[in-house]
């Protein structure tokens, strides 16, 4: 199986969470390919078997906190994704809040069936990446 881990990051803390997201896909015996979600291609998202979609949380004055607009922009970029299972984690230094929410809904956008989602503190990025990688790998 080959699991798609593409993230957005900009300290390098969500890139942290999703090489631990890649290690846990691997030591379950399948592939992982690891990817700035700017680059993902729509041959990457043809070729995998399940995503993983990570992004930093940010907060915006007034409107409201979420994930990093570039990760919601990227998203919205991607090709179709007819039913594929996915994950959605992401990175934050006071509280995610929606930030799960919205981007589980930019995928399902895309057809995507989100298994499993993860919020990690920026202390303990890779905190809760093996039961994400679990639970996506079960439902491919
Ligand atoms: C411009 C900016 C806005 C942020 N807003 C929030 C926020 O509203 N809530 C929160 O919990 N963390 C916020 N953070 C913290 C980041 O989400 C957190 O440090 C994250 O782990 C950074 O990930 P990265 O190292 O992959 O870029 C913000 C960071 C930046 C740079």
């Amino acid at each position: 199986m080959q699991v798609l881990v593409a993230y957005e990051s900009r300290g390098g803390r969500t890139r942290r969470a999703a090489e631990a997201v890649a290690d846990a896909v691997r030591a379950r015996g399948s592939d992982a390919t690891l990817k700035a979600l700017s680059e993902v291609t729509p041959q990457d998202i043809e070729h995998a078997d399940a995503v993983a979609v990570g992004s930093w949380v940010q907060g915006f004055i007034v409107v409201k906190v979420g994930p990093a607009k570039a990760a919601l922009d990227a998203v919205g970029r991607l090709p179709a994704m007819g039913g594929k299972p996915a994950a959605v984690f992401c990175t934050y230094a006071a509280s995610p809040r929606a930030t799960l929410a919205i981007l589980r809904r930019s995928l399902e956008a895309k057809g995507a069936k989100v298994v499993a989602e993860n919020a990690s503190h920026r202390s303990h990025p890779d905190r809760g990446a093996a039961e994400l990688a679990e639970r996506l790998c079960a439902s491919a």
